[in-house]
């Protein structure tokens, strides 16, 4: 699973940071280091909308306070169902 970040300078200034820094800490809690990897992104022509993410192939738009709720269902969800 590939995790992207967009690091524009737009979702930068909406804390694309903190949301990368947020997404490591959930993988390394997980121990989902071998099956995520966690890059950046330049700006995908939605700036106006949050800071955006894309999770294999879906786009969605975070705030830093939304991060461990789209973890649990996109990434975890789809990873560790059962948990
Ligand atoms: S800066 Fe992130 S979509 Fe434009």
């Amino acid at each position: 699973m590939i995790i992207k970040v967009c690091i524009g300078s737009s979702c930068h200034l909406k804390g694309s940071r903190e949301v990368v820094e947020k997404f490591q800490d959930l993988i390394q809690e997980n121990k989902l280091e071998d099956e995520i990897k966690l890059v950046g992104k330049f700006c995908m022509g939605q700036c106006q909308k949050g800071v955006n993410v894309t999770i294999d192939d879906l786009t969605i738009s975070v705030d830093r306070d939304e991060i461990e709720e789209v973890f649990n269902q996109y990434v975890k969800g789809k990873l560790k169902p059962n948990e």
